[in-house]
């Protein structure tokens, strides 16, 4: 049996602990051949290809990044010459050139979504859950995010000393674009007085009230963890409004509510920078920015992350060896499960309203804003 890997969407932490744990078990237990392409589906696109034999494998446990290269491109939108094009059947050509059985692709939400579309027009595919968001559905948790987790985490440490010191608000913006997991996690893990996550849109004069009530109450710093796609009330009303057009028209109307809501989510660059102002200005104390960015998703994968890639990715050739095709290798309630991707794609998991750390956050008297 053959079997091709591909790494698609930002990297993550843990990514060459699951290229690893796939390339040496699929060898080891089934003597399958494995090859990976490289830069994602640009790669499988353009035919480029490494063997993946065991010297390969060797030595990549504990780097970051991915040693296959990634991509965000989209097989059914891809920038050919300047022109999108859908080169999904040339993909498809490309592995069966190959004689492989099975693609499988590690992503998030996205190449769950690419991944499906690869097997419904005919080749099987198997997919792992990555990314730092830990925002994809149907499974516990995704490699990366506890990484990114420790670090966002350590940062939000690291500022409490400053903050202290210079009695000033410190704003820390962590990645999450549509989920908020990561800012909530690590507001809760570093102490954050106030944690804004896009689940729960904020209004700038709440948190403003609860920084002046800890100043009165004696402490004059406060922290503020910040998704980055976090965002006040107003904006994420129209930007609910605008989904509703998108999902409920057709045509032109659609096509402008899409372009509208893609204008609106850009505006949201920026806005760590325009929050601090405003409650520099409403609370009197200096207020400082810091964004995490990239950081969190470079370097060396935790031991969380790396036995999350490494089960999977075991399990996955085990799974490829009975049969399995089109699911997506998960971890829930502690067991190893296949998801069918037809259930994955297209849903994305966010923080509800009722979840623990959610609780918990609240009855310490975290402010999310609301
Ligand atoms: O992969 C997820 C993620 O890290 C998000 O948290 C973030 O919004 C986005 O990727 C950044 O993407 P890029 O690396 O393309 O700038």
């Amino acid at each position: 049996m053959n079997i091709g890997i591909l790494t698609a969407g930002g990297d993550s932490p843990g990514l060459n602990a699951a290229i690893r744990a796939i390339g040496k078990s699929a060898i080891r237990s089934y003597d399958m051949q494995v090859i990976g392409f490289l830069d994602g589906f640009r790669g499988l696109m353009q035919n480029r290809i490494v063997r993946l034999d065991p010297d390969k494998l060797s030595g990549i446990l504990t780097v970051g990044g991915t040693i296959l290269g990634t991509s965000r491109d989209k097989p059914h939108k891809m920038d050919v010459g300047g022109t999108e094009m859908d080169m999904t059947s040339l993909m498809i050509e490309n592995c069966e050139q190959h004689q492989l059985d099975v693609l499988v692709c590690l992503g998030g939400g996205g190449t769950q979504k690419n991944a499906l579309r690869l097997h419904k027009q005919g080749f099987p595919v198997v997919t792992l859950p990555k990314t730092i968001d830990n925002d994809v559905w149907g499974t516990d948790a995704t490699f990366g995010f506890d990484t990114a987790l420790s670090i966002a985490t350590e940062a939000i440490d690291r500022v409490h000393s400053t903050a202290h010191s210079h009695h000033r608000i410190m704003l820390v913006e962590v990645m999450g674009h549509n989920a908020g997991w990561l800012a909530l996690g690590a507001g809760l893990a570093g102490g954050a007085d106030v944690i804004l996550i896009p689940e729960f849109p904020y209004d700038v004069n709440v948190i403003a009230d609860a920084i002046s009530v800890r100043r009165g109450a004696g402490s004059s710093f406060s922290i503020v963890a910040v998704s980055e796609g976090a965002r006040p009330m107003d904006l994420h009303l129209q930007m609910e409004e605008l989904r509703e057009i998108a999902a409920s028209s057709e045509g032109d109307v659609k096509k402008d509510a899409k372009a509208a809501l893609a204008a609106l989510d850009a505006s949201l660059e920026g806005n760590t920078q325009r929050l601090a102002a405003q409650l520099q200005e409403l609370t009197g104390l200096e207020a400082r920015v810091t964004i995490l960015g990239h950081v969190q998703r470079g370097g060396i994968p935790s031991a969380v992350d790396r036995l999350l890639a490494t089960r999977l990715g075991t399990a996955a050739v085990d799974f490829i060896a009975a049969g399995e095709r089109g699911v997506m290798v998960a971890t829930r309630g502690g067991h190893t499960v296949t998801v069918p991707l037809e259930e994955v794609a297209g849903k994305r998991q966010t923080v509800p309203h009722d979840h623990r750390w959610v609780q918990s956050a609240s009855t310490l008297g975290v402010s999310f804003g609301q």
